[in-house]
């Protein structure tokens, strides 16, 4: 199975509410929200008001990626204000396995995500405590990048770390996936797939549609 999982990063915020409702209609089963602090990532996104205000109206899982430093700062609130599953940086953190079991704790799937030039073997030691590991394909911090092609070798390793180990971890890969190079992903093993900047500029529902029906 499956998972496409657009990222409002690329919403119009003017128009957010609007937008949301367009992809959950169109019948995606997950929402990706990114979370910029400044620190581990150049750029600062967004955080607890827009999640707040998004869940309120919003039935789909909603996945949030912390590109923050020390996360394990934010998790209560997150998960008190509607995060269905919290990513954390295999990077970014200094006590990462406290900060997943946390995380599952108070009721949240978790993941681990690991940056272009970081090594699959980076999230090894984490593999029990985790729902799903993140290959990123682009460098954190901003959409609409060039996927790096680099990544597939990797997208492929964690997948047959997941098949002969892990069965039930889902591979999530982030940035700079199209509709060009979906299938690609998808054969080399990743099955939650954030599309920002390709669902959301231009005919949203028309495009989360072509993706559904190549997915
Ligand atoms: C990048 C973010 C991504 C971003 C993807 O740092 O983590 O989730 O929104 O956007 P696109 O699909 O435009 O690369
Ligand atoms: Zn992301």
């Amino acid at each position: 199975m499956n998972y496409l999982c657009p990222s409002i990063l690329a919403a119009d915020f003017w128009e957010l509410g609007r937008q949301v409702e367009i992809v959950e209609r169109a019948g995606v089963p997950y929402l990706h929200v990114d979370v910029m602090d400044g620190m581990f990532v150049p750029s600062i996104s967004f955080g607890m008001p827009i999640l707040a205000s998004v869940r309120k109206r919003c039935g789909l899982f909603m996945d949030v990626h912390m590109m923050v430093a020390d996360p394990e700062r934010y998790i209560e609130e997150l998960i008190r204000l509607g995060a269905d599953g919290i990513t954390i940086h295999v990077e970014a953190c200094d006590c990462i396995p406290e900060t997943l079991t946390r995380i599952r704790e108070l009721g949240a799937k978790t993941g681990i995500a690991i940056n272009p030039e970081t090594p699959v073997s980076a999230v090894l030691p984490y593999m029990d405590l985790v729902d799903m590991v993140l290959v990123m394909t682009v460098r954190p911090g901003f959409g609409g990048q060039e996927y790096i092609i680099d990544c597939i070798d990797k997208i492929k390793e964690v997948r047959r770390v997941i098949d002969q180990r892990y069965p039930d971890v889902k591979l999530e890969i982030d940035g700079g996936v199209t509709l060009s190079n979906l299938e690609m992903n998808l054969a080399a093993g990743a099955n939650v797939i954030v599309t920002g900047s390709a669902v959301f500029k231009g005919d949203i529902e028309a495009n989360v549609r072509e993706f559904l029906k190549r997915m």
